[in-house]
């Protein structure tokens, strides 16, 4: 049995593929924004999951849900009708931006992109996507073929053929790019794995109007900013902008596997039977989760806590931007933050977890924030003191 940390440590990097950069930290349990290691040590958790931990770890109305599930149905394929299943769709596209009626469940969010690049293809039947810049997007096939990153790309190719990407920012470049074969545009709002990106202003704007003059489908990836991270449930909404199809995925079955694909009847109705599939998709224990993570989000405001909350974390990053010299910039929305640093982040990582905060790293040298919705004031206290404590060190240390 692996009881202790170093027991699952030993165990995990023995069988488990070797693809992830590991933290010295084996944890067994969670509330709210707080989680425990094998040894009983608690944290305060601003990785929450890579973002998924939305509602909190082990949320009261979640496991409920799940455990009512559990002894019912946990399966059942979307062949066949389930209540589970017809509920969470009917709560999730009460959520979801104006039309956006139709959906497609899987089980991660790269699996919500695959849908919706073969959508776009079979609904437009052009062949070719114009990416961004700094997106992320996943890690399958098709996903990572609209993931901007060279290093997580090269090593695979060939990809999917057709795709270009415009850099950031420059709307010219992308005008130049979306040709009579562009089937649809794909982008984040808000750049998430890159560090934290905003869209310069009239950015979204000028492309959702490049996309309907030209008949171009425009995909959102709302996998990171959707479901109430940067203070509006959806983080379009800051801009007012609604796509055509709309990608999720992490947070919105409080923990279990989900990826959802959203789009309008119009869009979606080129999807025939046989066309796409998954034998995951729509599971109910994931849908009963789903349907209880609607829902407390709803009941919760939690857009508005993520506001309120991201608020108070931001402005106290600010104040230590300010003391600090070795911090670069702030930025984000909501719960959705970056901290970035003049030097590598790593050193900075390790020392907050001995201190007993999980802070999550973009890139090279830039920190971000993504912790549960439900972060407590005096927990958010604990990350900024625990911050300046360690920024603090790591200036003493490299002698700035
Ligand atoms: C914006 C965005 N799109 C897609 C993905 C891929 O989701 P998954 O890791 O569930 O496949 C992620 C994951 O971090 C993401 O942040």
């Amino acid at each position: 049995m692996s009881d202790t940390g170093d027991n699952m440590a030993s165990a995990e990097d023995r069988i488990l593929a070797g693809v992830f950069h590991k933290l010295p930290l084996s944890l067994v349990r969670g509330k709210g924004a707080m989680v425990w290691d094998a040894e009983g040590k608690e944290y305060v958790d601003c990785m929450g999951g890579y973002g998924v931990a939305i509602v909190g770890h082990a949320n009261p109305e979640v496991v409920n849900a799940i455990t009512r599930q559990a002894n019912e149905l946990i399966t059942c394929h979307g062949s066949i009708y389930n209540n589970m299943r017809a509920d969470f769709l009917q709560k999730l596209v009460e959520i979801a931006p104006k039309n956006m009626g139709r959906v497609f469940l899987s089980s991660s969010g790269a699996e919500a992109v695959e849908c919706a690049l073969k959508l776009a293809k079979k609904q437009t039947r052009r062949n070719e996507i114009v990416a961004l810049g700094g997106g992320y997007h996943g890690k399958t096939m098709g996903a990572l073929s609209v993931t901007w990153n060279p290093k997580y790309r090269e090593p695979f190719a060939p990809l999917m053929p057709g795709v270009q990407f415009a850099p950031l920012g420059d709307l010219e470049k992308l005008r130049e790019l979306v040709s009579e074969k562009t089937a649809a545009v794909i982008l984040e709002p808000i750049q998430g794995e890159t560090g934290i990106h905003l869209p310069p202003d009239g950015y979204l704007d000028g492309i959702r109007e490049l996309c309907s003059e030209r008949d171009v489908l425009l995909i959102h990836d709302e996998i990171q900013s959707g479901f109430g991270r940067t203070g509006r449930i959806w983080a379009a909404q800051h801009w007012n902008i609604v796509p055509d199809i709309l990608c999720l995925g992490k947070g919105i079955a409080g923990g279990l596997p989900i990826g959802a694909t959203l789009a309008k009847e119009e869009v979606m109705s080129a999807f025939k039977p046989g066309d796409h599939s998954g034998t995951f998709g729509g599971n109910p224990l994931v849908c009963a989760a789903g349907s209880a993570s609607v829902e407390f989000l709803r009941r919760e405001k939690l857009e508005e806590r993520a506001k309120t909350r991201g608020n108070i974390l931001k402005q106290g990053l600010v104040e230590l931007a300010k003391k600090h010299r070795i911090v670069r910039e702030v930025r984000g929305l909501g719960l959705m933050l970056a901290m970035e640093l003049r030097f590598e982040v790593r050193d900075i990582i390790l020392e907050a977890l001995t201190k007993g905060v999980i802070l999550l790293y973009s890139g090279r040298n830039i920190l971000r924030f993504l912790p549960p919705l439900v972060i407590e004031e005096e927990q958010v206290k604990k990350v900024l003191e625990t911050l300046d404590e360690v920024l603090t060190e790591e200036e003493r240390r490299r002698g700035v």
